[in-house]
């Protein structure tokens, strides 16, 4: 599939987003292992959360789908997932096959995990290499890529300290779940804060957990009892009409009741750096995360150097801070951002070259890039099947002088059902063109 985006000129009115995925995947996993029924409301119903909650009802997980984006969850506790008929498949989604390694490799049998193509060339060493210290009998391919093979630990799992080389919260997601099956105090230490979700939801879980900047650790064993669970709108999916608003003299949009977990803001700092015109509203918190209305005026942003801990709290972003850059008077300089060459594409390489074909001067450099801010005239890119890709690409049609046909955007249902309705709705042209001949 692919979109063909006319050029528009502003974002006005008011969007609710769809939930967020990190959330949505917690929720399901938690509340599987649960004792009790657990209510999850606002839940992400895209694809890569549809195959985590598909990986549990083929275990045996009774989930009652009360609307798309409401599931009323049977936890059947930690010990009563029964064997999948088969292997499971996770499509595209890495957090899904990560954090399952984590939750299901002290089960009492064996299980497989696989996904599509991308999925399959992500590295999955930084996961199975911890679990294996903690006695798990994991086995992947010759290069450290799905499917993954999880054979029952026979001698059960034991509690390690982990120093992860990556600030990640998939690795640490990940061994504290195995922790929860381990004997003794799980402790993870990381060079820089991840995203926190998981400790907080474990908390809701009733699990008693010790977390700080860097650090968890909690002692296995320990029960879930089922919560109801209220996901906040995905602030990875607002990103890009805040990019979008941000960058167009005349937009004002406000994104209504977004998550806005510290670990995971960057995109509103680094909009802020550029001299975007952001302001939030109506902060509060439900279900232990923090949420509010993010509200954006467009205006003329000015480029900066983006590094630091700022990125990996704005690193499912950058795709989109990378069209920032492009439509920002003078040089923008991003670094530290190396982990993007190892998500759904090597997201470096995919927006220096989208960038590129639509005239923006792009230097790709081994953790970030060079981006010179200029004039983008039209034409065809290639979003790499990745939808974050995809999606950023839609949002240079805002300043784009021709239209831009982007190819292989099938993948935007991973995460984000609805994107060209709700584009569409606050001032975006996108059109889906289905069943194209390959562009030479
Ligand atoms: C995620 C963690 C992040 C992020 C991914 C979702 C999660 O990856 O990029 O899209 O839900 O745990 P890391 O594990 O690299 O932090």
């Amino acid at each position: 599939m692919d979109y063909l985006c006319q050029p528009a000129r502003t974002l006005r009115g008011c969007l609710r987003v769809p939930g967020d995925k990190s959330i949505s995947h917690r929720a399901v996993m938690l509340a599987a292992i649960a004792d009790g029924s657990s209510h999850i409301r606002g839940f992400l119903p895209g694809e890569d959360c549809l195959a985590t909650l598909r990986a549990f009802t083929g275990m045996g997980v009774e989930a009652e789908r009360l609307s798309d984006t409401e599931l009323r969850i049977h936890g059947v506790g930690r010990y009563g997932l029964k064997p999948p008929a088969g292997p499971i498949d996770l499509g595209n989604s890495g957090t899904s096959m990560r954090l399952l390694a984590g939750l299901l490799c002290a089960q009492p049998f064996a299980i497989t995990l696989t996904g599509d193509a991308s999925l399959t060339r992500r590295p999955m060493r930084r996961v199975t290499e911890p679990l294996g210290q903690m006695g798990a009998r994991i086995t992947t391919s010759e290069t450290g890529t799905a499917p993954l093979t999880l054979q029952p630990a026979d001698a059960g799992l034991r509690a390690i300290r982990y120093h992860s080389p990556v600030a990640s919260a998939q690795i640490k997601s990940a061994v504290l779940l195995a922790g929860l099956y381990a004997e003794g105090r799980t402790e993870l230490v990381e060079p820089e804060a991840s995203r926190d979700h998981s400790e907080r939801m474990l908390r809701a879980f009733g699990v008693e957990l010790e977390a700080h900047a860097g650090f968890a650790a909690l002692e296995g064993g320990q029960e879930l009892r089922a919560v109801d669970i209220d996901v906040p709108s995905d602030i990875s999916s607002a990103a890009f009409f805040l990019v979008g608003a941000a960058v167009t003299p005349g937009s004002e949009l406000t994104l209504q009741n977004v998550g806005l977990n510290p670990t995971r803001t960057g995109i509103i700092d680094i909009l802020r750096t550029l001299k975007a015109d952001i302001d939030i509203a109506n902060e509060r918190t439900v279900g232990g995360e923090p949420v509010g209305d993010i509200r954006v005026r467009g205006g003329e942003l000015k480029a900066a150097t983006i590094s630091g801990s700022v990125v990996g709290r704005a690193i499912d972003e950058m795709p989109a801070v990378f069209v920032a850059a492009a439509c920002a008077t003078g040089e923008t300089i991003i670094r530290d951002a190396a982990e993007l060459r190892v998500k759904e594409s090597d997201r470096i390489q995919s927006m220096v070259d989208a960038l590129r074909a639509l005239g923006i001067s792009a230097v790709p450099e081994a953790d970030g890039a060079r981006i010179l801010g200029g004039r983008m005239h039209g034409g065809v890119v290639d979003a790499c099947d990745d939808h974050r890709v995809a999606m950023s690409m839609a949002i240079a049609s805002l300043r784009a002088e021709q239209p831009i046909r982007i190819r292989h955007c099938d993948n935007v249902q991973t995460s984000f059902p609805g994107f060209v309705e709700m584009a569409n709705a606050v001032g975006l042209e996108l059109r889906v063109l289905n069943d194209c001949p390959e562009v030479a």
